[in-house]
């Protein structure tokens, strides 16, 4: 069959890697693709993806960020009667809208931070008097990962509120709020495959939000995760199963909007149990990476089996070994970054047998220039977590532009675990 991935970053750039080693796969398309996703892809410009699809024979489609989503692309193939592996609009909500997300764990007792919902500023203020510092608050709409403030006492609290509601913070996507009690513990992201009615876990990964090591600084969009079995027991992903996800899936089922795609729960595993911070309603980014590295499994008859509510008795085949993705972003990330500096050593870091996944990457004549805050995510495994982590720093060693940043930290909180 052929395939058509919509988007244009590493994760992007890691389905279409691996759909392009999947047997049921013919040929690969992507919309809009990068340089990386075009040495396994045809790119094609343009944002009317259904007729894209149509253009080109495309018997599924898989969808990477979550605004096509929002805008509803699944809900016009599905009319089209075209496969599309993807929650619909309303489905989507449960990443679109953290109040609606918030109350949607309440109705089926998903555990998660206790919450008060704001409308206003005086409803805010009034809501901020049953919590303690630190407190969290998070805007409803969608702000590209800059919505969530966490004030370290109640008069800074009292003062970002007000700004969030003033639209000074992320516009209008914080009119809203939702005002949660902090948790603490270790995030693990668990992402499943669900066709509306069954689910198919993938691994535990760990993501590295902050731009500095020990996890200090600003939070960008992920400097690096790791992918390894021992993140979670087997009895931690039953329970994640069970209190998590097998609710979300039914409660989506019984509103009417079954849930189909890439169900990503970002957790908090705290001393009473995993706690849900969040729901994403697509992969992750840089989770994607060290999960599809690992991957064995014919990802393009799996997703077509999501696409098409087949996913019953389907399990995953992975390699035993766990991988690491490093990410090497520009100078300034994730403040105003400069873009526009040579790439080299990507065919070097490979021949070590890594990966590179491209993202904030864009040709220019002959050479490849970056073009974005993350501009590549090098991934690579080894027989143990250790060893993974020498080997994917070890890979990056050979890429070099101007301006690079990376942590040099990455899996190492799982170490303990070794
Ligand atoms: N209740 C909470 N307690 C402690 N930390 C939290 C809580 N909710 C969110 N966080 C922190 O804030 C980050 C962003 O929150 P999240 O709900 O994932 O929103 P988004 O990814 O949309 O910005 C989380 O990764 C986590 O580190
Ligand atoms: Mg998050």
């Amino acid at each position: 069959m052929n395939v058509l991935v919509i988007g244009s970053g590493g994760r992007e750039h890691a389905l279409a890697w691996r759909l392009n080693r999947s047997a049921s796969v013919a040929k690969v398309f992507a919309a809009p693709g990068n340089p990386g996703i075009a040495r396994e892809a045809v790119c094609v410009d343009g944002a009317d993806y259904l007729s894209i699809a149509s253009a080109n024979g495309i018997d599924l489609t898989v969808v990477g960020p979550e605004a096509p989503l929002m805008d509803g692309v699944v809900d016009q193939f599905r009319d089209a009667g075209r496969p599309i592996f993807g929650p619909c609009r309303a489905a989507a909500q449960l990443e679109g809208s953290k109040i609606f997300s918030k109350q949607f764990f309440e109705r089926y007792q998903i555990p998660t931070a206790r919450f008060i919902a704001a409308y206003s500023l005086d409803e805010a203020l009034k809501a901020l008097d049953s919590f303690t510092a630190p407190v969290v608050l998070k805007a409803d709409g969608l702000a590209a990962g800059k919505g969530v403030v966490i004030p370290q006492t109640m008069d800074e609290a009292r003062t970002t509120v007000a700004q969030f509601m003033a639209g000074e913070l992320v516009g209008d996507a914080g009119k809203k709020l939702v005002i949660e009690e902090f948790l603490t513990g270790e995030e693990v992201s668990f992402i499943a495959l669900s066709d509306g009615a069954n689910l198919v876990p993938l691994l535990p990964a760990q993501d590295h939000k902050n731009i500095f090591d020990g996890d200090r600084g600003p939070n960008t969009g992920g400097m690096g995760a790791y992918v390894d079995e021992r993140i979670l027991t087997p009895a931690e992903i039953d329970l994640v199963m069970k209190t998590v996800m097998r609710p979300a899936i039914d409660g989506m089922a019984r509103e009417g909007s079954p849930f189909v795609g890439f169900l990503y729960a970002g957790l908090m595993m705290t001393a009473g149990g995993p706690k849900t911070l969040e729901f994403n309603v697509r992969m992750g980014d840089p989770e994607t990476q060290p999960l599809l590295y690992r991957l064995r499994s014919d990802l393009g008859a799996v997703l077509h089996a999501g696409a098409t509510g087949k996913l019953a008795g389907v399990t995953l085949d992975w390699s035993p070994e766990p991988s690491v993705a490093i990410v090497l972003a520009t100078a300034g990330y994730p403040g105003k970054v400069r873009t526009g500096d040579v790439i080299s050593g990507i065919d070097d870091a490979e021949a070590t047998g890594a990966t590179v996944f491209q993202a904030g990457v864009k040709r220019s004549g002959d050479a490849l220039v970056t073009s974005g805050g993350r501009v590549v995510a090098v991934t690579a495994s080894g027989a143990t977590l250790p060893s993974a982590i020498d080997a994917a720093y070890r890979a990056a060693a050979h890429v070099k532009f101007d301006g690079m940043q990376f942590r040099t930290d990455i899996g190492k909180k799982g170490l303990r675990r070794w």
